[in-house]
């Protein structure tokens, strides 16, 4: 656990740092200035912002917060935590910032009895002391009163309160709150979320939340109250980038030209994913790469994507992983008799660790649906780059194995694309 939990950045200036390079999602903003806009009227809206990681969430969300700020709306931000937060952490950091001393809800008449209230429920807001510092024992140590251990009245009256507050708050000034990684937060919090949204019809706030939109791989309890919240809230599914986006980008951030075959491979190879593609455009301004080489694979590939796909695979069974693995060293549309075979599952097994690869966003079935594909191609080689040679050497022989028990004497048409790229 981490000695300190960081204040959410100024959104403001974490986009100006970004903005240079922002491009595309012509149509998200002009959803999400009209949302602001129908807020800052008294028709209040939650917005989910939804997506595989990387695909660009927080930025649009820092987007979304500076354009805010520009009109002077008061803006919160708040992001969740997946390891050891309290209970509440996403409000916990919400009412930080506007119960703070600078924080004009403070000084509001009316609100006194409201304010405390809140802060019995939440000791670790801790507003006197300002100081981040865990104690010894942890956020989620101490207090016996914390609301998550009270009965349903008391929680119904605490969620009534934080709900009739922001309501106050928003009086003074449009509010806008942002939650970053709602997939992370406390079911309690989500639940918190709903109420609130069923509760502020015609006040000035907007609620946009990001989230991951694979929700299997989440704990049930947690999914349900999602996607009871989904049901409140309007969703903006963010894609990966297109082909001109694509171009775009590359032309932004590496000051280079691309032709259209080097933006062709690199969408196929990420599908427009921002995080991989910078991670790609990253070896061509470090000099790792020329730029007729940034599309092809061979290339060492950074680790900063390695790791974020390893992130990604954490979460999955133990079989699920070694499928994986295991399609990654065999051709780009994944047959998926040869997989049974060479991974020695049993149908029942094989299919569940597909079905959890697919629900993680990190399979796709091809149209056909008798063969599989990596949703990117980068993912594929993130996942053979987090191998050794000889747990590939290993991989590559059972799928020999399974061509030639499948194929038999009529192995040579399958093997060349097989074999790529270990022989
Ligand atoms: N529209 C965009 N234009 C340029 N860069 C982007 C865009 N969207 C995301 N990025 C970059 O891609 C990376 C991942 O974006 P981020 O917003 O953190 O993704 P997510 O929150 O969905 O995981 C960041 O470096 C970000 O600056
Ligand atoms: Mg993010």
């Amino acid at each position: 656990m981490p000695k300190t939990l960081q204040e959410p950045p100024s959104a403001l200036s974490s986009f100006q740092a970004s903005k240079r390079r922002f491009v595309g999602r012509a149509a998200e903003t002009k959803r999400l200035i009209g949302a602001l806009s129908d807020a800052s009227g008294g028709d209040a809206r939650l917005v989910m912002l939804l997506g595989e990681p990387g695909i660009g969430k927080t930025l649009l969300s820092e987007w979304v917060s500076a354009h805010a700020m520009s009109l002077g709306d008061r803006v919160v931000w708040a992001r969740c935590w997946a390891h050891g937060a309290p209970p509440y952490w996403p409000w916990i950091q919400i009412f930080r910032d506007l119960l703070s001393d600078r924080s004009s809800a403070k000084a509001s008449p009316g609100n006194e009895a409201a304010i405390s209230r809140i802060k019995r429920s939440l000791p670790e807001l801790r507003l006197e002391e300002r100081n981040l510092d865990i104690p010894s024992g942890g956020l989620a140590g101490g207090s016996s009163s914390r609301i998550s251990e009270v009965p349903e009245t008391e929680r119904f009256a605490f969620f009534e309160t934080v709900s009739d507050l922001l309501k106050q708050v928003a009086n003074i000034a449009p509010l806008v709150v942002v939650i970053d990684d709602l997939h992370l937060a406390d079911t309690d919090s989500i639940q918190l979320l709903s109420f609130v949204a069923r509760d502020f019809a015609r006040s000035r706030i907007l609620v946009l939340v990001t989230c991951r939109d694979e929700w299997s791989i989440l704990p049930p309890e947690r999914a349900a109250a999602l996607g009871e919240l989904a049901r409140e809230a309007e969703r903006i599914d963010l894609k990966g980038l297109t082909n001109d986006e694509v171009a775009e980008f590359v032309r932004k951030s590496t000051s280079i030209e691309p032709d259209q075959h080097l933006v062709s491979s690199l969408r196929s190879r990420t599908s427009g994913n921002p995080f991989f593609l910078d991670g790609l455009a990253r070896l061509l301004t470090d000099g790792t790469a020329l730029p007729d080489q940034l599309g092809k694979t061979g290339l060492p590939i950074p680790p900063t994507i390695v790791a974020a796909v390893e992130r990604r695979l954490e979460p999955l069974s133990s079989v699920a992983r070694r499928v994986l693995r295991l399609a990654s060293v065999m051709e780009e549309e994944i047959d998926a008799s040869i997989l049974a075979q060479a991974s020695g599952l049993s149908r029942p097994e094989l299919t569940e660790a597909i079905e959890e690869a697919i629900g993680n966003g990190l399979l796709i079935s091809v149209p056909d649906g008798r063969a599989l594909r990596f949703n990117q191609g980068l993912v594929a080689e993130s996942v053979r780059a987090g191998m050794t040679k000889g747990e590939l050497r290993t991989l590559h022989g059972s799928v020999a194995q399974a061509l030639e028990h499948l194929h038999g004497e009529d192995l040579e048409p399958h093997i060349a694309p097989t074999c790529f790229p270990f022989c």
